[in-house]
């Protein structure tokens, strides 16, 4: 589903991925890491949000380096941001409207990520876990085959870790996902594999670290 060939990426002076190599079939992959490790740069390359100094990116067989992140979009890629972002002055439902375009998908994902009392609600007045919560729900609305999920437990209730836990365990039939976060031992039985990022490189990858 995804391969990654020597990938780097070097902001100024400073060498944030050193020489990446992955190679994914479809399923759910977790990636760990401290601070500053590259995780949220690791995403935004496979989602051409940024363009990495050297090294390609295949998808589906399809080299996609360097393309921007319309393209990757269309090709079935797409991101939630670590800083959620959404059409603030927009509603719960116009926000899911606008990304899957299709008015009895959008009931369903409203259902699914437990949205329905939200629905007006304007995404500026949404709590921090509703926000993570349509943030998710309108990467999967775009039905992209691989959702690049970058820290969705961060500032996230318990409630909402818990709801968010379900649709992932849900998710995961029918899409390819990448989940960065800091409390990997959440996505236990979820993901079929973790990856531990260190110094801007794969430090160790585990079919259970726990
Ligand atoms: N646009 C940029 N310009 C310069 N340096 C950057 C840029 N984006 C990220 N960095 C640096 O790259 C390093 C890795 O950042 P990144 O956000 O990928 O890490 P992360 O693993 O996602 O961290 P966190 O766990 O805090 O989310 C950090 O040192 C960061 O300061
Ligand atoms: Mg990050």
């Amino acid at each position: 589903m995804l391969r990654i060939c020597d990938l780097s990426k070097i902001y100024g002076r400073t060498a944030v991925l050193r020489g990446i190599n992955l190679e994914l079939k479809d399923g759910t992959y977790c990636l760990f890491g401290p601070n500053g490790s590259g995780k949220t740069t690791l995403l935004k390359l496979v989602s051409g949000f940024e363009k990495p100094t050297c090294g390609r990116i295949f998808f589906e067989g399809k080299e996609i380096t360097g393309y921007p992140a319309e393209k990757t979009a269309k090709m079935g890629i797409a991101i939630a941001f670590q800083i959620p972002r959404v059409f603030w002055n927009l509603s719960v439902e116009k926000n899911l409207f606008l990304a899957s375009k299709d008015k009895k998908e959008v009931k369903d994902f409203v259902n699914l990520f437990r949205l329905g009392r939200e629905l007006e609600v304007e995404a500026k007045k949404l709590s921090q876990g509703k926000l993570k919560l349509l943030q998710v729900a309108m990467a999967f609305a775009t039905k992209a085959r691989l959702v690049l999920l970058d820290e969705p437990f961060s500032g996230v209730d318990a409630e909402n870790v818990r709801t968010m836990l379900e649709i992932l365990k849900e998710m995961k039939e029918e899409r390819s996902m990448i989940v960065t976060s800091h409390r990997p031992k959440l996505l236990r039985g979820i993901a079929d594999k973790f990856f531990e990022l260190r110094g801007g490189k794969i430090a160790g990858s585990y079919e259970n670290p726990f």
